[in-house]
This record gives C-alpha cells, sequence and structure tokens, in this order.
C-alpha cells in the first residue's frame, strides 16, 4: 500500500530530524514537507496551519498521515484531519494545549487515527514506565528527571513554551491530589546516571504528569529537571522566587529561553515506585533531544503503518507493546539505557 506522510513544520529542526530518520528506515515512503513559503518541488506544500484555506493541498495529495511538527494553537490541523479522516500524529502540544486538543477529538466523531505524542521526548517516556511494571494499576508513583543542557540545538517554537508558560502554575498530582506548583521551584537533590552527578532539580511541566495520573491512573507523579549549567538553573530558580518572569514581557522571556546551542547529550530518568519496590531507568541521547524527539515520532509513524490500530484517539504510548519498544530503542545507535 502507498503511504503519503506529510510533516507539518518538517523545514524546523525537529521536522527535519523526522524526516531524516523516517527516509532512512522506511525509503519506500513518499514524504511530504509543509511549511509557509512552500518550495520548489512537488513534495514542498505550501501549508500554514493559522490559515485553514491552505489545507486543500492535502486533499489533492491524498495525504494518509500528518506529522504535525509545529505549535497549532486553534488546533486547525487535528480538526482537518478528523473531518477528513486522515490519521494524525501530533508531537506540539504542551499540556493545557493537549488537554483542550484531547477533549476537542474525544468529542468527536473518530474514523482514523488520531495519536498525541507531545509527552517528553516524543512521548516516550510513558511507554517506558510500563517497561518497570507489569500492570500500570500497581504503581504508585511515578517520577520523571531531566537532564536538559543548554548546549544541545533547539528549534525556535520549542523555546517559547517555556516563555509562554514560565510564571503559569500547573499540577502535579500527589495521592491523586492535584498540587499546584511554579516552574523552578521546590528544588531537591538527584544522582542523574552517565556520569553526570548529582545535580539540583526543580518542578517541570510535561503533558506525562496529564497522561501519567488522568489516562493510566498512577496517583502520584511528578517531574523535576536540571539544565547543564547550575549557575542557570539556580539562577531561574531565583528569578521564579523574586517574581522576575511574572513582570518580563513575552519577548524578553523568548530571548531568555530562545537560545540554542551547537549539539549536547540529552538524559532523562524514570523513577517508579510499585508495592514498595523501586525501578529506575535512565536514557541517553547523545545526539540530543531533537534527535530522540523525532525518533519517538518515527517509531510511532511506524507502528501506525505496519500494525492494526483501529480508529481512535491515542496517547502515543498506548500503540507499543512495551518491551518491543525498549527493544527498538535500545539498538539505536545514538541511545544509552540503563
Ligand atoms: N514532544 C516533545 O518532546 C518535543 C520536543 C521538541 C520539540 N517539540 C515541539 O515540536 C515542534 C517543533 O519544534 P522545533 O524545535 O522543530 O521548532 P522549529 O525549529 O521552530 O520548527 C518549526 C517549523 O515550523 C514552521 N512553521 C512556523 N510557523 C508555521 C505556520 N504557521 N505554519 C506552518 N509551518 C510553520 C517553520 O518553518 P517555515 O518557515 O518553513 O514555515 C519552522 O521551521 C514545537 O511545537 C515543539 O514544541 C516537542
Amino acid at each position: 500500500m502507498e503511504h503519503n506522510i506529510l510533516v507539518v513544520g518538517g523545514n524546523g529542526l525537529v521536522g527535519k530530524t523526522i524526516i531524516r530518520i523516517l527516509k532512512s528506515r522506511n525509503p519506500h515512503l513518499n514524504i511530504f514537507v509543509g511549511g509557509r513559503k512552500g518550495g520548489q518541488t512537488e513534495k514542498e506544500l505550501k501549508i500554514d496551519v493559522t490559515n485553514p484555506g491552505t489545507f486543500s493541498v492535502i486533499i489533492d495529495k491524498k495525504i494518509d498521515l500528518i506529522i504535525l511538527s509545529v505549535n497549532d494553537k486553534e488546533d486547525h490541523i487535528l480538526r482537518f484531519a478528523i473531518e477528513n479522516k486522515i490519521d494524525y500524529l501530533d508531537i506540539t502540544k504542551p499540556t493545557p494545549d493537549l488537554v483542550k486538543a484531547y477533549s476537542v477529538a474525544k468529542n468527536r466523531n473518530i474514523q482514523s487515527r488520531i495519536v498525541f505524542s507531545s509527552g517528553w521526548m516524543g512521548g516516550i517516556v510513558n511507554g517506558l514506565v510500563k517497561t518497570l511494571s507489569e500492570k500500570t494499576t500497581d504503581i504508585q508513583e511515578v517520577e520523571l528527571f531531566v537532564y536538559y543542557s543548554v548546549k544541545d540545538l533547539a528549534g525556535e517554537s520549542s523555546a517559547h513554551f517555556m516563555a509562554e508558560n514560565v510564571a503559569k502554575p500547573f499540577i502535579r498530582y500527589e495521592n491523586n491530589r492535584q498540587v499546584p506548583i511554579k516552574h523552578f521551584l521546590d528544588s531537591e537533590n538527584y544522582n542523574f546516571s552517565f556520569g553526570i552527578g548529582t545535580r539540583e532539580v526543580y518542578n517541570f511541566d510535561v503533558p506525562d504528569l496529564y497522561i501519567l495520573n488522568q489516562i493510566e491512573k498512577v496517583p502520584s507523579v511528578s517531574v523535576k529537571m536540571t539544565y547543564n549549567s547550575k549557575f542557570i538553573t539556580w539562577l531561574l530558580g531565583a528569578f521564579q522566587k523574586m517574581r522576575i518572569f511574572n513582570i518580563l514581557s513575552l519577548k524578553e522571556r523568548r530571548m531568555i529561553f530562545g537560545s540554542s546551542g551547537k549539539g549536547d547529550q540529552s538524559v532523562f530518568e524514570i523513577v517508579v515506585r510499585t508495592n514498595g519496590k523501586i525501578k529506575k531507568l535512565s536514557l541517553q541521547s547523545t545526539k540530543g533531544q531533537a534527535e530522540l524527539t523525532a525518533l519517538s515520532a518515527v517509531l510511532h509513524t511506524e507502528e501506525l503503518l505496519n500494525n492494526s490500530h483501529e480508529n481512535n484517539v491515542y496517547f502515543s504510548h498506548q500503540l507499543h507493546q512495551p518491551s518491543l519498544l525498549l527493544e527498538k530503542l535500545k539498538s539505536y545507535g545514538t541511545i544509552n539505557i540503563s
């Protein structure tokens, strides 16, 4: 069967990486790129997510699957995919946008596969959580610890999330109680693997908080992060304590979070507590966050293409058999898992 796949935001850092990995593993696929400018070849389509008038080309090119890799605040692409029965995979939504998009999708008649993979690193964490416990119902607590290097490559769109949300409270879950917290507060020490050592980690909002508690029913979920620079991590905490983010403009906050380096490792660790036992999984992407996010998107895409998943709304981990997902990640050259 022929598959026409469109990556909207395909000229961006993550979108380009998705296309590279997808092509190298599946050379038979027809891959189209969507962006605001369009291009010289018939594979480069002019699509602006803020203007549904530009979407008719998606029908003309008989697209079977849309991968969304640029922020689409109004969910125009999601609605278009649902209305036109096109498969849809979305790596872009921060928690508030994910909750909104999920409620749009679950209240509609769905005749394609609608997949939200906006969790940390393209929605890969929750599948890995399931490798640490046979039954999710046995899990009492999941903690995610993220090591983020400011030297890593970061696209402009990724930085916008932090700039927009840094001063807003978000929710972590403690025995199913919603605890409002803010980024960069409540520090604690955490000892990272891969030679990183002990770091101060701070509150961090990723959609896995919502997905693990509200969808997977894990009673306690928290996420904390640290930057590679101890000074930057401390400074952001100090800014939050002094409420400096509240008085800075969005433009100024974008300047703070908008920097991109030349590339560095990205690491996260999952700690799962089940009936008094603690299990831990550590993952390192030596090529950084964009590579891992893109690989996750590719693994979800391959699931949609190669296995029969009925038309429905999914969170990406629900597509995978956890042990197979773990094997696929382990066999990728730039990923180490312990
Ligand atoms: N789930 C995760 O773990 C994870 C991790 C990293 C990133 N992300 C998300 O992935 C998305 C892409 O991140 P990125 O780092 O690749 O950002 P990026 O480099 O800024 O790429 C976004 C691309 O989208 C295109 N674009 C911008 N506005 C558009 C519009 N209105 N309509 C159509 N295309 C538009 C731009 O290309 P043109 O100039 O050609 O239009 C740009 O190259 C972001 O939403 C980010 O939050 C998720």
